[in-house]
């Protein structure tokens, strides 16, 4: 059983302060969301509000079609993991997973069922015995969600979950803890500032930046068309220009750049009655090489910018090359190659390159 999640027009003020601001937002059944921004932007409200420990100042919440505004959290079909776990360390692994049971008046044949169960399902089976302090950060982070899922709950909110763990556990655990959802079906609202954490699990993201949902999309429409400069700039890295309007007809719409580079967009992209705008293009959207030739056969005619730049910075990271480009007329631009062979093009700072930037990869930002 998950439940649709609706915030419809959601305030919240502490004081004179306004720390969300209007969100209106629509989680489906079953879907993994997270809500990303940076530290302060309102995430943790947002889960306390959708979890009924806050009240909002106006708008209403809704939880699988049913108003529960005003409802105390006990009575919303909500559960919650926090980044610090929160285990009793004076209880077993197996009495820390069946207390909410225990509260609830499960009866004892049940609660062994749904115990194992849990545990079986966060691998932790064998566990039992132990106490908090005699498991690694992991598998604390596993009892605490084993301890979460028992009570069945039809939308689960998780607030950084993994910021406690290393790199390599938080890796192995964000596949983990996407496997599991997909298994329980249950409604993941999950909160990170990890952008990275956020592409690899999320259904849908929600970014959200002082208060406010930026940007509301796929991993993937969130990386590839961001609205914002906001929204280009945290999720992975962007290169933003400053381009004013010099013609737009049915085929595309030409700008220029403060140096005098000229660019070719999709026509569509461009919003009417505007004159400037920032157009971000990613690094690795950036082609780059040493022969003219090759670096036009990347693309069909009409849809290439060409130019030519010179290698200011190289950095050579392995699997990809970093590039810094200074562009004759003036524009810097960071570029990203793949290095996908070892006799594939070499380059280092000083070199002249040909780029090449595809019409449909520049991508005209809003301002809010
Ligand atoms: N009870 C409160 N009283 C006053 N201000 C609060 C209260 N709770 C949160 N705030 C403020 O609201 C804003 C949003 O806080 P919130 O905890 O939601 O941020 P967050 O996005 O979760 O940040 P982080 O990533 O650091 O956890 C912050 O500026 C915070 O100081
Ligand atoms: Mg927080």
């Amino acid at each position: 059983m998950s439940a649709k999640v609706e915030l419809c027009g959601v305030t919240k003020r502490f004081g004179a302060f306004e720390a969300v601001s209007e969100v209106s937002l629509e989680i489906a059944a079953g879907e993994f969301l997270t809500l990303l921004g940076p530290s302060g932007c309102g995430k943790t409200t947002l889960l306390r509000l959708i979890a009924g420990f806050e009240q909002p100042t106006s708008g209403t919440i809704w939880l699988g079609g049913v108003e529960v505004t005003h409802l105390p959290p006990y009575r919303r079909p909500v559960n919650q993991v926090f980044q610090s776990y929160a285990l009793f360390p004076h209880l077993s692994v197996w009495e820390n997973v069946a207390f909410g049971l225990r509260m609830q008046r499960v009866p004892a044949a049940e609660v062994t069922d749904r115990v194992r169960q849990a545990l079986e399902l966060v691998s932790l089976a064998g566990f039992d015995a132990r106490r908090p302090q005699e498991l690694s950060g992991g598998q604390k982070q596993r009892v605490a969600l084993a301890r979460a899922l028992v009570c069945r709950p039809q939308v689960l909110l998780l607030d950084e979950p993994l910021s406690a763990l290393d790199a390599k556990l938080r890796q192995a655990m964000q596949l983990e803890l996407k496997r599991l959802q997909r298994q329980v079906g249950i409604t993941f609202v999950y909160v990170t500032h990890d952008q990275e954490e956020a592409l690899t699990m999320s259904d849908r993201i929600a970014i959200v930046n002082r208060g406010r949902i930026e940007q509301f999309g796929s991993p993937h429409e969130i990386y590839h068309r961001p609205a914002t400069a906001f929204a280009a700039d945290f999720i992975g890295q962007a290169n933003l220009l400053d381009t004013r309007l010099i013609a737009a007809d049915g085929s595309g719409a030409r700008v220029r750049l403060a140096g005098g580079l000229e660019l070719v967009l999709r026509a569509a992209a461009w919003p009417a009655g505007v004159e400037t705008a920032l157009v971000s293009i990613r690094p690795e959207k950036v082609h780059v090489s040493k022969s003219k030739s090759r670096a036009q056969s990347t693309f069909a005619e009409g849809e290439t910018n060409m130019f030519e730049a010179r290698i200011e910075e190289e950095v050579f990271k392995g699997a990809t090359d970093h590039l810094i480009l200074a562009t004759v007329a003036g524009t810097r631009l960071s570029a990203v190659v793949a290095n996908e062979s070892a006799l594939g093009e070499i380059f280092h700072a000083g070199d002249r390159v040909f780029c090449g930037l595809h019409a449909d990869d520049l991508v005209v930002l809003r301002v809010n």
